[in-house]
């Protein structure tokens, strides 16, 4: 099995730390990212990282991402209220995806309440700021059992 995870953020989110802080906090990506590398140095899984605010950009590395990657962490941001062909790609993925949003979608405005991504992903977990992207790489590696690493013959 290996032992490679790809994490996609969609739009918008390359402003974290300084986009509506109120709402999505103070925290850049870059240092959820270094947080998120350790976490995969400590659990020697290999992590790609992709941010796009563009749809097909996106559609295009998720489709290649699901070749190298054993699973797929995906925050599509706004995209996932809106996007049928986003929603289209990861049903068709071959690995495992989990949805991934900082806030609450469901307690936020009636727009956001629908994701077209959630029936075509493993799991959706949003609402725990960061925290969702840690709990989103723990449960792939759980559902690919890769809890122990895999040496030797
Ligand atoms: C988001 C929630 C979306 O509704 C919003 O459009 C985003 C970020 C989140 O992570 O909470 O851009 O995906």
């Amino acid at each position: 099995m290996k032992r490679r995870i790809a994490v996609v953020n969609g739009p918008n989110l390359n402003w974290l730390g300084k986009r509506e802080p109120k709402i999505y906090g103070t925290q850049s990506w870059a240092a959820i990212w270094g947080a998120l590398e350790k976490w995969g140095r400590r659990n020697e899984v290999d992590l790609d990282y992709f941010q796009s605010n563009h749809e097909g950009a996106l559609i295009d590395y998720l489709q290649d991402a699901s070749g190298r990657a054993a699973g797929i962490v995906f925050n599509p941001a706004a995209l996932a209220h809106t996007s049928i062909a986003l929603r289209d790609c990861v049903a068709m993925l071959p690995v495992p995806l989990v949805e991934v949003h900082l806030t609450p979608i469901q307690k936020r405005e009636i727009f956001r309440h629908h994701s077209h991504v959630a029936d075509a992903a493993a799991a959706t977990i949003s609402g725990f700021g960061p925290d969702g992207y840690f709990l989103s790489l723990a449960l792939l590696k759980h559902l690919l059992q890769l809890s122990s690493p895999v040496r030797g013959p």
